[in-house]
């Protein structure tokens, strides 16, 4: 999106959204229109390591900075979000357990600041609303959402629960298993997880999405899609929808 085209959306009255997706690799950022649609090409940049707060926020600034003008900010995060804090982060770093991220990336940013769990808004960009839908994403870590009519069910996380041989569905799922047992054996495990989570949520639909969703390989039940990475950012706009 060239620069003009953007003031041409500011003069037209819409308010933008800078959506932004923290994952375990990357930090990922795009700007919408009030409709949700994008108006600029995602940037992307390495996760700091370590994965700390404060390179964190300067690694959003600097996308927010390279992504244009935006009048509000949507943060999808890899754990437990309430109320803007960061409440677990597992793949990230323990100083991110109870910090207040809505209010400290506002203030450098000068923006308000919206940050919800990254499964969430990837199911939030994917949903029908109708039923009972869960999604899970696979990438660094196993996001888990569970959505009825499509209102959410808060703060699901079923990566954390145990799923065979003693391991838990990251365990067995995350990036960390896939890159050490290898796909073949990871899309069987991938196979028996949706067969377990079946059984379990009696779901009507089931989104996969996360970067790793594009290595399964095998044919899905008709009850099960995956969708693109990029939902995890489109979703952004849902927590602007009052
Ligand atoms: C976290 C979840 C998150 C998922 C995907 C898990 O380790 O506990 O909150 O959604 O990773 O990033």
């Amino acid at each position: 999106m060239l620069p003009n085209q953007l003031n041409m959306t500011e003069k037209n009255g819409t308010i933008r959204t800078l959506t932004v997706d923290i994952g375990g690799s990357g930090v990922k950022a795009m700007i919408l229109d009030k409709a949700g649609n994008p108006l600029t090409e995602r940037s992307r940049v390495e996760t700091p390591q370590p994965p700390k707060p404060d390179a964190i926020i300067e690694a959003i600034t600097h996308l927010a900075t390279e992504q244009g003008e935006f009048e509000r900010v949507s943060v999808g995060f890899p754990g437990v979000v309430t109320n803007g804090v960061t409440k677990t982060a597992v793949n990230l770093d323990p100083d991110w357990i109870g910090l207040d991220l809505a209010t400290k990336l506002s203030e450098r940013l000068g923006k308000p600041v919206r940050v919800a769990n990254d499964a969430d808004i990837q199911g939030y960009g994917a949903i029908s609303g109708k039923g009972v839908e869960l999604v899970i994403t696979l990438g660094t870590g196993f996001g888990s959402a569970l959505f009825v009519e499509g209102k959410l069910v808060p703060n699901l996380e079923a990566g954390h629960h145990p799923f065979r041989k003693k391991d838990t569905y990251e365990e067995q799922l995350g990036r960390v298993a896939l890159e050490k047992v290898g796909k073949k054996k990871w899309n069987s495990r991938v196979k028996k997880a949706i067969a377990s989570l079946e059984h379990l949520f009696n779901y009507d639909c089931l989104y996969i999405g996360g970067g790793e969703a594009k290595k399964i390989n095998f044919e899905l039940p008709h009850n099960v899609k995956i969708v693109p990475n990029v939902n995890g950012l489109l979703g952004g706009i849902a927590l602007w929808k009052e």
